[in-house]
């Protein structure tokens, strides 16, 4: 999907972001295309070894390939984070006639955010991937299918899992005091905080107001995020009101995601280490309730990243190149209201459409399960690459098609 999606970006810097192309594509543009060179073919080249090569190709080559899809997609994520971070926090560069101009490759890809991003991210993916692999074995402990396979495949990522969700919060916390020194705009609407304070109290529950510049509804508690943010008891932390109506991000939706992201993470930990206390004392199979929750949180990585992105983007507006080009500078100069929502909802039917053809094929692939059944003989076939798709596919096989 990243494959897919990652087509879809460039043509919308073309079609919508037409003056942020043009003033950073010196500084920015040869990070995109090292992400082409160095991940994008190889993602691309073996996903289709990966997807359709199972029982076609040795299982050595099919198990290379999975390896070297994950491999492209870190690559992926290296280079693409990397320009994301430039657009947060902008280093390595110097201005010529309007435009933002290369003076060192270095600064550009390692930013200050960039270490952090990659770290807080990247730990997140495998930590999505990890909930959805516990909570498709744990669909079929709970129906006492592929129980073999299955109690292999939940162990192992519960152990993963143990390790890596706390190791990402940490990630997380480091990523925020990151932020808070280069970014203190968003932080203090993730935190909710108009005022600024010495102590700073940590809102726990609000909504926001952004017309009032004041929080309704509040519960918050004393001194709490001067602690997490300054690590001391008293020490000061910025507030929205520091910062002209203008250049404030959008503070609600920012609040919010902030806190399904971190909520959904504590959850998220809280499951991990139940399930290796579990398999460490061998119950894991036989706890009904552990199977049911560990299946509702299959998707809950997804929704954890796409919240963690909404603070991240909506908490750095109004700027696309943060503190020097705004937003409303970057977009398309003769674009209208009406180009961009309707370009902008052509792009949702993509997504959507090819969203839904993925998560069909994958829900099929579970239903399938793994397979018990013998491969067909790979050997039996001329060696042409078209001769692949005669032979049957495991599911037909099965089925005796
Ligand atoms: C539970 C504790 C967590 C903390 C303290 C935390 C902290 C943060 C912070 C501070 C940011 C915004 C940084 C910025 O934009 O400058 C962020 C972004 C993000 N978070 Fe989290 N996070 C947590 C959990 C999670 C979880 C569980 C996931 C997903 C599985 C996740 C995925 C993301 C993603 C994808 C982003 C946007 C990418 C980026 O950093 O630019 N986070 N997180």
């Amino acid at each position: 999907m990243g494959v897919v999606s990652g087509i879809v970006m460039p043509f919308q810097f073309g079609t919508n972001w037409a003056r942020l192309s043009d003033q950073v594509a010196n500084v920015v543009g040869p990070l995109l295309a090292y992400e082409g060179l160095t991940a994008f073919f190889l993602e691309a080249t073996f996903l289709g070894v990966l997807l359709f090569g199972r029982g076609r190709v040795p299982q050595w080559a099919h198990f290379g390939a999975a390896v070297l899809v994950a491999v492209g997609t870190l690559f992926s994520s290296f280079w693409i984070l990397a320009f994301n971070s430039w657009l947060q926090t902008p280093a390595g560069f110097v201005m010529e006639g309007g435009r933002f101009m290369p003076s060192s490759f270095s600064a550009i890809l390692f930013n200050p955010s960039f270490p952090y991003r990659l770290a807080h991210t990247v730990s997140a993916f495998y930590n999505t991937t990890g909930f959805v692999v516990l909570g498709v074995s744990a669909y079929y402990l709970a129906r006492g299918r592929h129980r073999e396979t299955a109690l292999l495949m939940a162990r192992m990522t519960v152990f993963f899992l143990a390790v890596m969700m706390p190791l990402q919060i940490l990630l997380g916390d480091a990523h925020g005091l990151n932020t808070l020194q280069h970014q203190p705009a968003k932080i203090a609407a993730m935190e909710g905080l108009w005022e600024t304070s010495a102590p700073a109290p940590s809102v726990l529950f609000a909504i926001p107001d952004q017309d009032a510049q004041a929080n309704r509804f509040e519960v918050a508690v004393p001194q709490l995020a001067s602690l997490y943010l300054t690590h001391s008891r008293d020490g000061q932390v910025t507030g929205l009101k520091a910062f002209a109506r203008e250049d404030q991000p959008p503070v609600l939706p920012v609040f919010f995601a902030f806190r399904v992201m971190v909520g959904i993470g504590m959850l998220m930990l809280l499951v991990a280490w139940w399930g290796a206390w579990l398999a460490w004392r061998g119950k894991l199979e036989h706890s009904p309730r552990f199977l049911r929750i560990a299946q509702w949180m299959g998707p809950s990585g997804f929704i954890a990243v796409l919240a963690g992105w909404v603070v991240t983007e909506m908490g750095r507006q109004p700027w696309t190149v943060y503190g020097l080009l705004r937003t409303a500078e970057s977009v398309s100069p003769t674009l209208t209201g009406l180009d961009v929502f309707l370009s902008l909802l052509f792009y949702q039917v993509v997504y959507l459409t090819v969203y839904a053809a993925a998560g069909y094929y994958l829900l099929r692939l579970i239903q399938q399960g793994p397979d018990a059944e013998p491969l067909p003989d790979v050997t039996a076939r001329p060696t042409r690459p078209l001769s692949a798709s005669s032979i049957p596919l495991e599911s037909e096989v099965r089925h005796g098609h």
